[in-house]
């Protein structure tokens, strides 16, 4: 795949950028890095370079894509309403990790929305991202540049492991940044609701918007998600992963009976405890301290754990505050909801 100087990103006359754009308006897919993750993008306007991102990806015909812009006018060609909140986070959060739900304007393939009347618009921070979309002159709807269900790329060689030979292009810009996608916020009520916690928290869209509220299938289990993406399993490492609620300590003992019973426990862990593990393998994503650190590398480290030989994994639990509000949600889906607590009640 093509690299690109990561020093000179700045700079918008790369050929890469050029040649991803051409592809992007023959209605190619191409990949290319954002502040969040890599994205898969397609012409949103085109029913066929749509249809193109759902085979690559394996997705799902009902999971709608964010159709990311490179500039405000383009607004008028994909939405009809936007409240004044909408416009005030806009100001406040683009470019940058943040989707809004907006009522969507006739045109856009409907491929792109999956059949819903809102469309998910964001502006990326990425240099690269906003260089392609502004060359290409068109909305790009781009997803994760994953296969469905495998942890998100943050890395162009992610992106190669499940993507390559299936797509046109992949742009390499180096790691993405955040490391968790972007927050998902639906515009279409009175008061801004979380559809998906990402790079942007609760607290800092709450500095803007006044009370923004959390969708209840992210606070508790048994409700719909309003975001259809977020009802699919996600992230999955290739073995069984729980999340653990508790002390070093406790995490140990539960490797060792594990071993005990002739399994190879992998553990994932934050720095400041990597060496209370004795375990067959132990990845590390970031400082505890330091959360912002942790949503960087946590992808990566579960892609990790696909190449280990392990048959369990246990990791630790994050903090719910800040970027630790997405951490958390994206490693219990990875999970799939299977976690320990040291004090019994589930520790949450
Ligand atoms: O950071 C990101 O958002 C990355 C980069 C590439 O921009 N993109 C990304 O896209 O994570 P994707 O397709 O993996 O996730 C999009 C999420 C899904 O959960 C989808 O269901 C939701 O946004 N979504 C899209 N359109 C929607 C709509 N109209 N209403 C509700 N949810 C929507
Ligand atoms: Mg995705």
């Amino acid at each position: 795949f093509w690299t690109v100087d990561r020093n000179a990103e700045l700079s918008t006359s790369y050929p890469q950028i050029t040649q991803a754009a051409e592809l992007l308006a023959k209605n190619e897919v191409v990949a290319f890095p954002t502040e969040t993750v890599y994205g898969l993008g397609a012409n949103a306007f085109s029913d066929k370079a749509v249809q193109k991102i759902y085979e690559a990806k394996g997705r799902p015909g009902d999971n709608p894509l964010i159709v990311h812009i490179s500039d405000h006018s383009q607004l008028n060609e994909l939405v009809t309403d936007i409240p004044p909140y909408a416009e005030e986070l806009m100001k406040a959060f683009w470019p940058g990790p943040l989707t809004l739900i907006l009522p969507k304007k006739e045109g856009l393939s409907r491929y792109v929305t999956a059949g819903l009347d809102t469309v998910a618009v964001r502006m990326p921070k990425h240099p690269l991202a906003l260089a392609i979309i502004k060359s290409a002159g068109l909305p790009i709807a781009a997803p994760s540049a994953n296969l469905s269900g495998k942890p998100s790329p943050t890395l162009a060689s992610h992106v190669a492991e499940d993507l390559d030979g299936r797509i046109a292009g992949i742009v390499d810009g180096g790691p993405t940044g955040v490391g968790v996608e972007s927050t998902v916020l639906d515009c279409t009520q009175e008061k801004p609701v979380i559809l998906r916690p990402g790079g942007v928290t609760k607290e800092q869209l709450e500095t803007v918007a006044g009370s923004v509220e959390v969708d209840q299938s992210l606070i508790e289990e048994g409700h719909a998600p309003k975001s259809p993406g977020m009802k699919y399993t996600h992230y999955a490492p290739a073995s069984p992963l729980t999340v653990v609620y508790g002390s070093p300590a406790f995490l140990q003992i539960l490797v060792e009976q594990k071993q005990l019973e002739g399994s190879r426990v992998g553990v994932l862990s934050a720095k400041e405890t990597a060496l209370s593990y004795k375990a067959d393998q132990v990845i590390t994503c970031g400082q505890r301290e330091d959360l912002e650190s942790v949503a960087a590398s946590l992808y990566d480290a579960l892609r990790k754990f696909d190449n280990k030989e392990v048959d369990i994994i246990y990791s630790e639990a994050f903090p719910q505050e800040g970027v630790g509000q997405a951490i958390m949600n994206r490693l219990l889906k990875a999970a799939g909801h299977s976690t320990v607590s040291e004090s019994g009640n589930n520790g949450k």
